[in-house]
């Protein structure tokens, strides 16, 4: 069986970006993968962040996980920090990745913006991280967003030179595929269609969160950027119309239908009617998930001992993988 391996940061209640071009499809393939899911703390604080914060943040994370269908009962699920296979590893990635490399990052640009000088090293550093977070279980499958695609080709490149360099070529780690399903692998944000969505940018706040109540998805919906002219009835009408497209992709993906499918409903159709119809369908889909999180997060010890008892059965796995690697390299 093939092993998947995916993360999410703790920087925030995730997205409607995140479920849809991420967490949905964790819950999808969990059933016949072996999957291990991972609330990536480490990752969080490349970033500023409160560290008082930090440890209800990765709680809340792993509450929206479960709630919105991770069952840790067939998937492992647990916090980066909690094993430490992932760091020893990540160091050796560094070893290996070029400077080069991480300078094409498209991401570390984008969150580094003008001040280039005054982020983190971690920051820049974070591919290596997520390459170890990854290889550290031989995962072969990566169920991400699109916004993930640059990453996973620099692990990949990561994988191959620790193959030439520590293993004459054997292919120790193996070749990672990347996972990028459905009509919103990238669900772009609701004021500006050309930047995506994201749970950690401070500087929008139009992302729709799991827990928005009816009332604030409805507002947001209203306020969300369009155009003035009707949907078209197919998807070529979308060309050069992000924000239309983006709509549309967000109902294809709720419905399990894809953009031809939902202008073949809608087509013809104003915004002021589509909109009503997609928060209608976004408050029947995302109140569950906000209540059953409620719920969840009313018992923090139990999701406490949930994250450990994962963490354990992750290091179960990561441990004789990463003290290979460290043999390999000559510790
Ligand atoms: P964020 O950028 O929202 O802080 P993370 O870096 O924690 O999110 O990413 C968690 C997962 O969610 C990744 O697989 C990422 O590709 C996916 N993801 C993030 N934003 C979006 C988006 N706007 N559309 C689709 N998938 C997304
Ligand atoms: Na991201």
């Amino acid at each position: 069986m093939q092993r998947i391996f995916s993360g999410i940061q703790p920087t925030g209640i995730p997205t409607l970006g995140n479920y849809l071009g991420a967490v949905r499809n964790w819950v999808k393939l969990q059933h016949d993968h072996d999957c291990i899911y991972c609330v990536v703390d480490l990752h969080a604080i490349t970033v500023a962040h409160d560290p008082k914060a930090l440890a209800q943040a990765t709680r809340e994370m792993a509450a929206a996980l479960i709630a919105s269908g991770i069952d840790p009962k067939h998937s492992i699920l647990f916090h980066q920090s909690a094993v430490h296979a992932h760091v020893r590893l990540s160091w050796i990635f560094e070893c290996v990745v070029r400077i080069g490399w991480l300078n094409r990052m498209t991401q570390f640009k984008d969150k580094a913006g003008k001040d280039r000088e005054n982020v983190s090293a971690g920051l820049y550093t974070y591919p290596a991280l997520m390459a170890a977070d990854i290889l550290a279980y031989h995962a072969t499958r990566v169920p991400v967003g699109d916004d993930q695609r640059q990453h996973l080709e620099l692990a990949n490149d990561v994988a191959q030179k620790f193959n030439f360099d520590f293993c004459g070529g054997e292919p120790f780690f193996p070749v990672i595929e990347p996972v990028i399903m459905g009509p919103a692998a990238r669900v772009m944000s609701l004021r500006d269609g050309t930047k995506k969505m994201s749970k950690s940018d401070p500087s929008d706040q139009s992302r729709i969160s799991l827990t928005d109540d009816a009332d604030t998805i409805a507002l947001k919906i209203r306020r969300a950027k369009t155009d003035p002219e009707p949907l078209p009835g197919e998807p070529a009408g979308l060309e050069g119309r992000p924000e239309a497209r983006n709509l549309v992709g967000i109902y294809a993906a709720l419905t399990d239908s894809d953009h031809a499918g939902v202008l073949r409903e809608h087509g013809g159709q104003g915004f002021g009617a589509f909109k009503g119809a997609l928060t209608e369908l976004l408050v029947d889909k995302l109140s569950p998930i906000a209540g059953e999180m409620r719920r969840l997060l009313a018992d923090p010890a139990t999701m406490d001992a949930i994250l450990r008892d994962g963490a354990r059965q992750a290091e179960a796995i990561a441990e004789p993988i990463v003290k290979k690697a460290e043999d390999l390299v000559g510790f």
